[in-house]
């Protein structure tokens, strides 16, 4: 099979339209099998749930070419379930999971010419999306639903690619404790949108958000989950409102048992943030983004690692992830989804 011809070393985190789409209608309470269409549009009444209460959530995946020439997906069970759980809370009726697995394979096996090479720094994205469609003007769920994921080709989330990054302690809260910070809603990033174009004028690359309560913990960025590193220890924050990230849940167990390092899982306060010596921010847009320096209101935590390079730590689990990913260290089982 051809590639396309695309200059896979050079693109951006930003939207290629590619040829096939999987489409899934809810409708008389059930699903229908769903299959493929190469229009990417989609037509809704003005009244859909979707536009006027917000009633949507999505996922995010990735399938990579392995060094043998494979394409796999990177554990899409548990995006399958993490969607299972933001259905849930939002009143969407789930898809179940084995047909969210199909579907992530047949968008990859007809998008095949655009996952990019082994080797080239990009990846193929997935996203996976639901919203309620029929019109609703009572504040109530809709009765029907639309699932779709399309696959666009992308290279590094932060602009300037894999690089030390600035961000800043958010005056803003993303999620309340009792909120919906722990799903994947779209009205979780609505309202981050403010704060992350104030912090591009500022000049910092992301938001670190505070537990809104105390204000004293530290949560997660807008878009991914923070680990930082102190001697042979991964600490990452623990929060009922911040997303379950399966790339963080990867790397516990990455740091665990292919490093010998110890990890905890545990609440990580802002006025120790000066005993770390690494830190990065983890997703599956973002991978593994190292985190030079924090900003909290003029006071700057500068990390030992450096505003050149990935601290050596980072680097090892960045390495380690990415192996598994694209095949090249042994992955633990279930890990690998291999679609063709
Ligand atoms: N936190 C937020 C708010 C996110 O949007 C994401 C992206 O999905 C993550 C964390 C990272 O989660 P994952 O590793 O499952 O992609
Ligand atoms: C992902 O990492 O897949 C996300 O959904 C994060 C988003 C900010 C791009």
């Amino acid at each position: 099979m051809e590639k396309k011809n695309i200059q896979w070393d050079s693109i951006g985190f930003g939207y290629i339209q590619t040829e096939q789409r999987y489409v899934a209608n809810y409708r008389d309470g059930k699903w229908d099998n769903g299959g493929l269409t190469d229009e990417a549009n989609i037509t809704l009444n003005e009244c859909a749930c979707v536009f006027q209460y917000a009633q949507t959530c999505f996922e995010g995946l990735k399938a990579y070419t392995t060094k043998d020439g494979k394409i796999v997906a990177f554990r899409p069970d548990l995006n399958a379930q993490r969607m299972v759980d933001s259905c849930n809370q939002l009143k969407m009726p789930a898809l179940p999971v084995e047909q969210f697995i199909d579907a992530v394979k047949q968008v990859v096996k007809a998008n095949a010419a655009y996952v990019p090479p082994y080797g080239s720094g990009a990846t193929l994205y997935l996203r996976p999306f639901m919203m309620g469609t029929n019109s609703v003007i009572g504040v109530k769920p809709a009765s029907e639903y639309q699932f779709r994921i399309f696959a666009t080709p992308v290279g590094p989330y932060f602009k300037g690619g894999v690089r030390p990054l600035t961000v800043r302690i958010s005056d803003l809260d993303r999620a309340a404790p009792h909120g919906t910070g722990h799903i994947k809603a779209g009205l979780n990033y609505a309202m981050s949108l403010y704060n992350i174009v104030d912090a591009h004028e500022q000049g910092y690359d992301e938001n670190i958000y505070l537990d809104p309560q105390t204000r004293t913990k530290l949560e997660e960025t807008g878009g991914a989950n923070i680990i930082l590193i102190k001697g042979n220890t991964l600490v990452t924050p623990k929060s009922g409102s911040i997303l379950p990230s399966i790339t963080r849940r990867s790397l516990l167990y990455v740091a665990k048992e292919y490093l010998g390092m110890e990890v905890e899982e545990r609440e990580v306060y802002l006025s120790e943030l000066d005993t770390f010596e690494e830190c990065g921010l983890c997703g599956t847009a973002a991978v593994i983004s190292p985190v030079g320096k924090i900003v909290d209101h003029g006071r700057e935590i500068c990390f030992p690692s450096g505003m050149t390079d990935m601290g050596a730590k980072t680097k090892k689990l960045y390495e380690t992830l990415t192996g598994i990913q694209m095949g090249t260290i042994p992955a633990p089982e279930g890990w690998i989804c291999e679609i063709m």
